[in-house]
């Protein structure tokens, strides 16, 4: 039988059954469009359909161990041991999550000097890792925020920022970031745009290892921006996806926050603890708010809670009791800060190695930008075409952006994606 008869014989039984029972004949669906696959996992399909052995994936942002497998931290390994052996019961959280996590990830953030926390005028919230992180954050500021509720984010930023900020209702708009001539920051470009910026304009920052450039401010830039955020009277959001991812120091990566809070800023921040703490699947993360005062604090917190509870009620508790034993116990968090410090460092060492196969295959072109970008992705400058032809013809996965993870990079496969660039750059 044609299908088109078949579909008569469906409709016209729908309609009879209709008929029958009052139930609709159309699916309330009927009109839904297809929507475009994700990026990223569109990548992991076609790599896992190619049956090259020698694939390699470096599209998904999460850190591989130097034999290409996921890495579980062994101080989350220990944590986890502690807190099965404790036999905790499974009783619901407060709507803003584990106490002891979230004080002890202010401090993380903050520092442990820091001025808000001493005087009690800092909010925060347990959240769905940073994704969640930013989507109370995008919501909060979509009801409360004064100003024009318009977010400012830099081209490019992470692909989810746009609709996370768009489906809290906010507007989103771009500030320059990227320079694609020098495959680094066009600093110039990003002050002069938040100059020009409507007065108290959302501004969205990456506070280290943006993604997915890999490009950050120095510190002296930092200043730059905070003065330009400052003299606009805009309003700072950092997401911290990667603290301690960077540099290897969680200090070190949260210079540009407490830097903005030294000088007076009130910022909201994203944290996630996906990346330093391996926790991806486990979804710990915090939205916390710089307020004016302790009694700000309270009236703030009051909404947060009547935000976050039609939402989801309550967070999970697993992964954040996970986060506060490595935070609050003083010999597990020794632990954890050396397995962030040797996670970045395999990734710096694979940028090292990559640059140099290239170098010694005598590529023509400068890779300094693989050395001088940090994080865990490098954006390496190549085009669409280019990166087509490396997932062609190389078996070699990564966004059509030229982006790649450098946590997908082992000493295993390095010299054979040097050879795969070198052959689709020239
Ligand atoms: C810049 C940035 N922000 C936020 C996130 C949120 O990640 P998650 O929700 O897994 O914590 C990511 C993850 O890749 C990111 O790169």
């Amino acid at each position: 039988m044609l299908a088109s008869s078949r579909n008569a014989l469906r409709q016209a039984a729908t309609r009879q059954f209709a008929a029958r029972t009052g139930v609709r004949a159309v699916s309330a669906w009927s009109q839904i469009p297809q929507g475009p696959p994700d990026a990223i996992l569109g990548i992991t399909e076609a790599f896992k359909a190619d049956s090259n052995p020698e694939k390699i994936n470096l599209g998904v942002g999460a850190y591989r161990d130097d034999k290409g497998k996921p890495f579980v931290l062994p101080s989350v390994r220990q944590a986890e041991k502690q807190i099965v052996e404790s036999a905790l019961d499974k009783e619901y959280a407060g709507i803003t999550g584990v106490p002891t996590f979230t004080k002890a990830a202010l401090q993380l953030a903050y520092g442990p000097d820091s001025a808000p926390i001493k005087e009690d005028r800092v909010v925060i919230t347990q959240s769905i890792s940073g994704t969640g992180a930013l989507r109370i954050g995008g919501a909060f500021l979509e009801r409360f925020y004064p100003g024009a509720k318009t977010i400012y984010i830099p081209n490019p930023s992470w692909a989810n920022h746009n609709a996370v900020f768009k489906d809290s209702g906010l507007k989103v708009e771009k500030y320059r970031y990227y320079n694609k001539d020098t495959i680094g920051l066009d600093f110039d470009g990003m002050v002069a745009d938040i100059k020009v910026m409507p007065k108290g304009s959302i501004v969205l920052l990456h506070a280290c290892a943006h993604n997915p450039t890999g490009v950050d401010p120095t510190e002296q830039q930092w200043k730059d921006i905070a003065n330009a955020v400052k003299e606009g009277d805009h309003f700072p959001f950092f997401d911290m996806a990667y603290q301690g991812f960077a540099s290897g120091s969680t200090d070190k990566d949260a210079f540009a926050l407490r830097h903005f809070i030294k000088e007076g800023l009130r910022p909201v921040l994203a944290q996630s603890f996906a990346k330093n703490m391996g926790l991806y699947g486990e979804r710990v993360g915090a939205f916390s708010i710089v307020c004016e005062s302790a009694e700000e604090k309270k009236r703030v917190d009051s909404q947060v809670k009547i935000l976050v509870r039609p939402l989801y009620s309550n967070p999970p508790v697993h992964g954040a009791r996970i986060a506060s034993a490595i935070l609050n116990d003083a010999a597990l968090n020794k632990q954890w800060l050396g397995e962030v410090k040797d996670m970045a460092d395999r990734i710096i060492t694979m940028r090292a190695l990559l640059k140099d196969n290239l170098e010694k295959l005598g590529s023509k072109h400068d890779w300094s930008h693989i050395t001088s970008q940090i994080g865990m992705f490098a954006y390496t400058g190549l085009k669409p075409e280019q990166m087509d032809t490396l997932a062609k013809e190389h078996s070699v996965y990564a966004t059509k952006d030229g982006r790649i993870s450098v946590a997908g990079i082992t000493t295993g496969n390095v010299k054979r994606l040097a050879e795969s660039i070198y052959k689709v750059t020239g």
